[in-house]
């Protein structure tokens, strides 16, 4: 019996789809040692904090979380708690977990994390705290144990890192530079989770459209989703996040034809301004982007858009601010997700003149959300009438279909024995907010 057989793990994630993800390889790491899950991290033998840098707040909320175990870790003094993630692989990172939090027991990066169990052991038998943050990816080993929060959506990594370093943007500086996975061990990930039963797998990467560049397999990334979905079964793939310089005709073809790949685009903007997404090193124009928006549009039926901002970058002017603006007016996305600029030291962006006034940047993201909060309502409006492909589930007892873009939709009783299955549904009504219709096109296969 290993020394770890019988004792509770709780694992506290921040960031992105990619760490709520490798949140579910180190819960595969802990079941392995024989730990078991508990919901309180403050009752746990071991606490993992998987961090995110990517704005300055994401690491102060860390920070705080991990401090507040202070008092847990002084009433059990075998408690281990580890930090791992994009925060301790900063080079100039705002926090030293090392000096400011001497009761933290372990502190790694993302290129170790796959080594966590066997920092673990090392801390229980020598009774020394471990920091071990190293520059290069330790190699991706396949096959490994991943507890998966989700029933019904399966994350699948298809590429790591990122080469585009955005002048804004930590991420290529802690999570290195792009590596795909071969296509080989994608494919019999997603044909064990489709075994499973999960209706949905999205694949995962800084940015999935470079996926092959970097392996001389003949499969860039309109290749690999076309090639998935020929495998057998009943699902549906997704995949984040999308460049506008990358996404191209090629993968909107494939969304148009391919019935297996969601109707939805997650497309970053982050402005509606040529000259601040210059400054921003992100290579295209808006001209570009709109161009891609319209031809996705035009070829994928209802498709469900999304996107990020970032308000307040150095320079953007009030001008370059309202074209933002007028952006979101155009696109009408479903939903936006959207960011007030945040210095992050290291990065090209922090040295630029003109950086904008917090009290500026709040006005101005209130601004956009204001504005997107009302283009919201009227697409959630201009539902009424369309169909859909849908995915039926039970949620608190109630049965309703899931769009691609997650909307729920209210279904009669009677459609229970769809449960499960993707159908197509008409939205009749809305109510309160809440959409509800019938399955016209129940399963076909
Ligand atoms: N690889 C993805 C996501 C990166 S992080 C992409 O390229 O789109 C998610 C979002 O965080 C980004 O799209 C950007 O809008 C935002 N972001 C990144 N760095 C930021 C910073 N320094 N300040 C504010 N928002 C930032
Ligand atoms: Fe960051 Fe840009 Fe890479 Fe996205 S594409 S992770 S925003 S550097
Ligand atoms: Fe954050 Fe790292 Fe993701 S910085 S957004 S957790 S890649």
């Amino acid at each position: 019996m290993s020394y770890f057989s019988g004792k509770k793990y709780n694992i506290v994630t921040f960031g992105c789809q990619m760490n709520v993800h490798e949140s579910e390889k180190i819960a595969g790491i802990l079941q392995d040692l024989g730990l078991t899950h508990i919901e309180k991290p403050e009752m746990a033998d071991v606490v993992v904090f998987n961090t995110c840098c990517i704005r300055e707040g994401a690491e102060d909320r860390a920070f705080s979380n991990i401090s507040a175990l202070k008092k847990c870790k002084a009433q059990n003094k075998d408690m281990i708690i580890a930090v791992c993630g994009c925060m301790p692989q900063q080079k100039q990172g705002k926090y030293d977990f090392k000096k400011k939090l001497p009761f933290v027991d372990i502190v790694i990066g993302t290129h170790n994390v796959n080594m966590l169990g066997v920092y673990l052991k090392q801390v229980v038998d020598t009774k020394k705290r471990v920091f071990e943050v190293v520059e290069t990816p330790i190699s991706l080993e396949e096959g490994k144990t991943t507890i998966r929060d989700d029933q019904i959506n399966a994350y699948v990594n298809i590429i790591y890192g990122c080469n585009k370093f955005c002048t804004y943007c930590i991420v290529p500086h802690v999570r290195g530079r792009e590596r795909s996975r071969p296509y080989k061990d994608i494919e019999a990930e997603v044909k064990d989770l489709i075994g499973k039963g999960y209706r949905y797998i999205t694949l995962l990467g800084q940015n999935v459209n470079s996926y092959g560049k970097d392996l001389n397999e003949g499969i860039d990334f309109a290749t690999l989703l076309t090639k998935l979905s020929q495998i057998e079964g009943e699902f549906k793939l997704k995949f984040m996040t999308s460049h506008p310089i990358d996404f191209n005709k090629d993968v909107i073809k494939v969304m148009k034809n391919q019935p297996k790949v969601a109707k939805c685009l997650h497309l970053p903007v982050q402005s509606g301004n040529d000259e601040v997404l210059f400054k921003m090193n992100r290579h295209y124009n808006i001209k570009h982007y709109n161009k891609l928006i319209k031809a996705t549009k035009r070829a994928v039926k209802n498709v469900a858009l999304s996107t990020d901002i970032i308000v307040g970058f150095p320079g953007e002017t009030e001008k370059a601010f309202e074209d933002t603006l007028k952006l979101i007016k155009k696109v009408r996305y479903d939903q936006i997700f959207a960011f007030m600029y945040s210095k992050r030291t290291g990065t090209p962006a922090v040295l630029l003149p003109n950086q904008i006034d917090e009290d500026v940047k709040n006005k101005r993201i209130n601004k956009l959300l204001r504005e997107q909060k009302f283009i919201s309502k009227q697409m959630l409006n201009a539902c009424v009438g369309k169909t859909y492909n849908c995915l039926v589930v039970v949620k608190n007892g109630v049965t309703m279909g899931l769009t691609d873009g997650g909307r729920e939709i209210y279904l009669p009783n009677d459609s229970n024995n769809q449960v499960n299955h993707f159908v197509d549904i008409k939205i009749e009504d809305i109510r309160n907010h809440k959409l509800s219709g019938v399955i016209i096109d129940g399963r076909r296969n």
